[in-house]
């Protein structure tokens, strides 16, 4: 079985993060990332060995001292030299892979690899992948569960399995997977060494059916077996959401909350600014919805929680200007001296993202494309208002809160606005018929079961 086995996890962000401190010494603070919080409260405290990249100056001064215990956790955390990580990092993993499994190429325009590319970034990111197997190799106990985390790292499993036979290797993919025609825009050459590492794992996971089936599509597309796959969606920590509730950062952040928003509705949407999650044509929507009903105005405020990811990336950089502008334009157009249209908040705070949750009496999560979305599921456990979902079809927890949600698809701005509207106006019958269906689908599934799912599919 394998709880048995000794585990490691293995990703390219750790649990913990080290910043220098005036004296040079490496301070350890939580890791970022949805990933890192699911994984890291189940397996604190326990003898599992986490291998991450060094990401910042303190995670590389701690790299050199091989496995090292901080918060609870064994991290063996491993440094690469700038160009490496970059070419790794932004290029094939920000720019081309998340691009890949999310849908965001223009074919018209892009992607166009220049030459060399892939003896350039590819063979980067491959050798990032082969340090990273070099360490499971050393450091994974006899007979380990080594759980590989992401987009990140899919090209260590055929040189594990190489060198060592008595570990058993999962894959759990916390993105959706790129359909064939989307695999398709990456270099034949780099398709089809992707393929080939993950069907290497003795079994790959994922958050939806969809996603599973695209995979399986793709691995026949490039022609390699399709290894072992199961499902296993992931879900929030009730009591962790209890606990930030009852924190006093979230009360403090509760009561500003409700001195803004006093007795108007309140619309929220807490992301990364990050590209699939359609920051703009959520903007978009609301200012359709402004716009076709004057009534509205001055009685809703749309709380846009939504702070920058992955500075650096053109991309990523370019959308986010592009958000503070359409923010800017919409409450100049409707705003009024006692009303602002959308409060903007840029700052990544969890307990006021969960306060403003909380507090919503719709949240709007309208990704192009998202492997789950945790949010939406977090949302509908802390709401405290009957609180309305209105969700894209495109997120992986559709498949588990579609049915009481107000569908709205991602590239249809008008439906969306549409949706938004009609969770505004839903009758109190209603909205407690579906808040409470919501909060039942978004605790059927705890944090604990997500991580047993993967250790048995180990087998
Ligand atoms: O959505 C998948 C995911 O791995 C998240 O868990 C994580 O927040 C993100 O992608 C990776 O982000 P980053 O590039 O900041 O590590």
């Amino acid at each position: 079985m394998g709880e048995e086995r000794p585990i490691v996890i293995v990703s390219n962000r750790g649990p913990v993060s080290f910043h220098l401190d005036e004296a040079g010494t490496p301070m350890a603070r939580r890791g970022a990332g949805g990933m890192v919080s699911a994984l890291a409260p189940l397996v604190r405290n326990t003898p599992t060995l986490w291998v991450a990249a060094a990401m910042t100056g303190g995670d590389r001064v701690v790299a050199g001292s091989g496995p090292t215990a901080a918060e609870g956790f064994r991290v063996q955390l491993l440094a690469f030299d700038e160009d490496t990580w970059r070419a790794h990092y932004d290029t094939v993993c920000n720019e081309a892979l998340w691009f890949a499994h999310h849908g965001l190429f223009d074919p018209v325009y892009e992607p166009s690899w220049p030459p060399g590319w892939v003896d350039g970034p590819w063979a980067a990111h491959r050798r990032v992948n082969e340090v990273f197997a070099d360490a499971v190799v050393e450091c994974a106990p006899q007979a380990a569960v080594v759980l590989v985390q992401d987009y990140h790292l899919c090209l260590m499993a055929p040189s594990i399995r190489r060198r060592r036979p008595d570990v058993r290797l999962v894959h759990f993919s916390h993105t959706p997977f790129a359909t064939a025609l989307w695999l398709r825009t990456l270099p034949a050459l780099a398709r089809r060494e992707l393929m080939v590492g993950l069907a290497a794992h003795h079994a790959c996971g994922f958050h939806t059916e969809r996603w599973a089936d695209d995979f399986r599509s793709s691995c026949r597309d490039v022609g390699v077996t399709a290894p072992a796959r199961f499902v296993a969606p992931l879900g929030p920590d009730p009591d962790d959401l209890a606990a930030t509730l009852a924190s006093d950062a979230c009360r403090a952040a509760a009561a500003e909350i409700d001195a803004l928003v006093g007795d108007r509705q309140f619309l929220v949407r807490v992301d990364r600014i990050e590209l699939s999650k359609n920051v703009l044509r959520g903007f978009d929507a609301y200012e359709a919805v402004l716009e076709a009903d004057p009534l509205r105005h001055g009685r809703v405020v749309f709380g846009a929680y939504v702070y920058p990811s992955r500075p650096g990336v053109v991309a990523y950089d370019r959308y986010r200007e592009a958000v503070m502008r359409r923010v800017t334009e919409i409450n100049a157009r409707f705003g009024t001296d006692t009303w602002t249209p959308i409060v903007f908040d840029p700052e990544d705070n969890y307990p006021r993202s969960m306060a403003a949750l909380a507090r919503a009496d719709v949240v709007l999560v309208n990704p192009i494309r998202d492997g789950l979305n945790l949010v939406a599921k977090e949302a509908m456990v802390v709401n405290r208002r009957l609180g309305q979902l209105v969700l894209s079809p495109e997120a992986g927890a559709w498949d588990e809160l579609g049915a009481a949600a107000w569908g709205a698809d991602p590239f249809d701005v008008g439906a969306t606005a549409e949706a938004i509207a009609a969770a505004l106006d839903a009758p109190e019958g209603e909205r407690s018929r579906r808040a409470e269906a919501l909060r039942a689908a978004s605790l059927a599934r705890r944090p604990a079961q997500w991580l047993a799912d993967q250790l048995a599919a180990a087998g």
